[in-house]
């Protein structure tokens, strides 16, 4: 590995957690520091030029637009550093996929960009935090992980931000990714790449700004009422996302509700509530305006309607155009 360093900014989350017990299931994720962390790197005889900053230390849950903001322009700046190789986020969990995704579609490809995180506290039994972030180094410091847009490693699995998503609540191969599956297989001392980078030297695709519109997501349910989609519009919501059932459908009375935002002018994408499978543009997108989510999920579904909004693609044409080329 060359001189270069790779930078590492700590956002929190069970990668830095402690659980104080190998039978108490109340740890605290975000509590090591960063400079912390990165000492036991020697320890484990990682020998890697890491400079190490802290964001915050917090759950993922309590992540948002504010951090996003100064992420990105951090993840701006580094990209510009010509003595920075790659750059690792660690993060909780349960958010990575929108932090990932958000960053994926709003940061240029020229360098890896790693999010990483863990399933396990530092000191549980059998944590898989410190392997995971070596893996992350072994990602970016290697040439051939730029141009893959932002990488998420878990479990010895690389895979990109535009797939994946968090499948499970508590197994260490918590993530899974659709339809692509993973990118890679990284273990400390390997990587080893499914096939070659797709996005090599794109630029950002989309305008970073920290005040995005409001875009709901709503969760399908059977006997949902419409009531559902009014509060969303009263809530000023700008767009909405529905997680709908299968093939991103809802109750007759929701999608009237909805085909009557979007006659208001508010963006309506269509996602599904299932893990796996597309979602695909029917007859009815036609007749109401409807946009088809296509292989994203919700989550990242709504991070996307967010961007478009705020970079005023508002026509629901021109919306499915930017779903459709995912
Ligand atoms: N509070 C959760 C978070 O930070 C902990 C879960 C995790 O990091 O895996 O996302």
């Amino acid at each position: 590995m060359s001189d270069k360093h790779i930078k590492v900014f700590a956002t929190g989350g069970t990668i830095a957690g402690v659980a104080g017990s190998a039978t108490r299931r109340d740890y605290r994720p975000g509590q090591i520091g960063i400079a912390d962390f990165l000492s036991e790197m020697d320890r484990i005889g990682l020998s890697a030029n890491l400079v190490g900053e802290q964001f915050a230390n917090i759950g993922s849950e309590d992540i948002g637009p504010q951090l996003w903001h100064r992420l990105h322009d951090a993840a701006t700046r580094a990209m510009a550093d010509e003595d920075c190789r790659g750059i690792i986020i660690t993060h909780g969990t349960d958010t990575a996929e929108e932090t990932a995704f958000l960053l994926d579609q709003t940061l240029p490809t020229t360098k890896p960009v790693v999010v990483v995180g863990a399933m396990r506290a530092a000191d549980a039994v059998g944590s898989d935090g410190l392997r995971n972030f070596a893996n992350a180094v072994r990602v970016a410091g290697d040439s051939d992980a730029a141009g893959r847009g932002v990488l998420l490693v878990m479990s010895d699995r690389v895979f990109a931000a535009r797939d994946a998503r968090k499948a499970h609540t508590e197994m260490t191969d918590a993530f899974k990714a659709f339809p692509r599956g993973p990118v890679g297989h990284v273990t400390p001392t390997s990587l080893e790449w499914f096939g070659p980078p797709w996005r090599t030297g794109e630029p950002a695709r989309y305008e970073f700004y920290e005040d995005m519109p409001k875009v709901s997501i709503l969760y399908a349910y059977a006997g949902m009422s419409p009531d559902n989609v009014a509060q969303a519009l009263e809530g000023g919501a700008k767009g909405i996302v529905l997680a709908g059932f299968g093939h991103g459908n809802a109750p007759r009375g929701i999608r009237d509700a909805l085909a009557e935002a979007v006659r208001q002018g508010v963006p309506v994408v269509r996602a599904s509530r299932v893990d796996e499978g597309l979602v695909d543009r029917e007859p009815e997108d036609d007749t109401a305006g409807f946009v088809a989510a296509r292989a994203l999920g919700p989550a990242r579904a709504r991070i996307l309607l967010q961007l478009l909004l705020a970079n005023g693609i508002t026509d629901p044409t021109r919306i499915q155009q930017e779903f459709s080329r995912r």
